[in-house]
């Protein structure tokens, strides 16, 4: 079990009060707080190691790339990916979807074609492919979920069929937090003949995953959302898909060769090896550090246990909210099916009414659709409140958080 009080003495930011009152950071599946070992690890980079990577024979380049290369082998052992050749450095998961569509979709989508994405996803896992729809003519199907949001396998069963060629889906809903049977889903999507892509924006921070046992084709996810930096993320592709995938973006770095006859006046280009072919020009040096420094603090606590604790509270949460009669919680309710996190709304008030009225106290939540209208249609919501726990939260913490709700229905 892992220790909170501990690890909060990690997070400078937590020892701010807003608003008079000390800080409750209740928004982490928006994005988490940075520990000092990923704020001093950008630190150290910059202060000792900066120099483009790649491209020079000098101390400090080849410095700066083997730590580049070493983010990399750290987020594939993070994930159980063979290796870094299947680890490709994104802006994070929004880019590492869009890639999938342009780099593999672009070329492999067409007329009767049909891409399954499911009610519960995030923007960022359904635009690409209407916009991509709209070049080349496939059609994009959503898959129904069930009143508490979780996902309708049955409703998948019956919406697949020889014509999808990609099934695009959340492990863990940002919304509700429901985590989905990937395993399940892969299976009958191979058996179609159907690639699969996770959005692992929600899951890969919260859980420990294994792309290998859920034998998934793509699995995307943010740096950010997992202790590291902004502006940078992960897109694991199997080595023998990302092989045959012509790259997204054209430029330095990702080429072997350009060269250049004379006669006919065109270059000719062969790609650089994986995962390189996919990351073009200067990439995010110190973002791929960072997010190493947060794979590294991950893992010294250990995935399950950073799970467990989530549990924990959320459990907590669920009991302790059932004493505010105004608040409505959506998704479902038992702490082992879901990650942290829990959308409300309280009675006759907006949820941005309730985010203010909680800020006022000290209480960072979302409110809003937290890009995913779809789900919230679904609910026939205008919008919710989220709170979301990750490592540093505690039951006191929460508490507050119940004291606070009970006087907004006071007032
Ligand atoms: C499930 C899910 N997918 C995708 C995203 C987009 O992530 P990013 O903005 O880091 O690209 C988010 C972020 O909120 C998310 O929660």
């Amino acid at each position: 079990m892992l220790d909170p009080y501990k690890i909060r003495e990690d997070f400078p930011i937590l020892k701010r009060k807003i608003n008079n009152h000390p800080l409750i950071y209740f928004d982490n599946a928006a994005t988490t707080q940075k520990p000092r070992q990923v704020i001093g690890a950008i630190r150290e980079f910059y202060e000792k190691y900066n120099a483009n990577v790649h491209r020079g024979v000098h101390t400090l380049s080849q410095e700066a790339s083997e730590l580049y290369e070493n983010a990399h082998e750290e987020v594939a052992k993070f994930i159980n990916a063979d290796g870094t050749e299947e680890i490709i450095f994104v802006r994070g998961t929004t880019e590492a979807i869009n890639l999938v569509a342009y780099a593999w979709g672009l070329r492999n989508l067409k007329g009767e074609d049909e891409v399954l994405v499911t009610l519960m996803e995030h923007h960022s896992n359904i635009v690409p492919w209407e916009l991509l729809s709209k070049i080349n003519g496939f059609q994009v199907r959503y898959v129904d979920v069930n009143p508490d949001g979780t996902l309708n396998y049955e409703a998948f069963g019956n919406a697949i069929s020889e014509k999808t060629r990609i099934v695009c889906m959340s492990h863990v809903s940002n919304v509700t937090g429901a985590i989905n049977d990937v395993k399940k889903v892969a299976k009958m999507a191979h058996e179609y003949g159907a690639l699969v892509l996770v959005d692992g924006a929600q899951s890969v921070p919260h859980l420990p995953v294994d792309v290998k046992d859920l034998d998934v084709d793509f699995f995307a996810f943010s740096g950010h959302k997992m202790l590291g930096p902004t502006g940078i993320g992960a897109l694991y592709g199997k080595r023998e898909i990302l092989m045959e995938m012509e790259p997204f973006h054209g430029g330095g770095e990702m080429i072997r060769d350009v060269t250049f006859n004379t006669i006919t006046r065109r270059c000719s280009i062969s790609w650089n090896d994986l995962p390189w072919k996919f990351e073009a020009g200067t990439p995010n040096i110190c973002g791929g550090v960072g997010l190493m420094a947060a794979v590294k603090y991950l893992r010294s606590i250990g995935m399950e246990n950073v799970k467990e604790h989530e549990e924990t509270l959320t459990e907590h949460a669920m009991h302790r909210t059932q004493e505010c009669g105004k608040v409505k919680i959506y998704g479902p309710r038992d702490a082992s099916v879901k990650c942290g996190i829990i959308p409300f709304n309280v009675d006759g008030l907006s949820s941005h009414d309730v985010a203010l009225f909680l800020d006022g106290y000290g209480i960072m939540v979302r409110s809003g659709f937290h890009c995913a209208q779809p789900l919230h249609e679904v609910f026939k919501l205008k919008s919710s409140a989220r709170v979301s726990f990750y490592i540093y939260n505690t039951r006191e913490e929460i508490d507050r958080f119940v004291e606070v709700l009970k006087e907004i229905e006071r007032i």
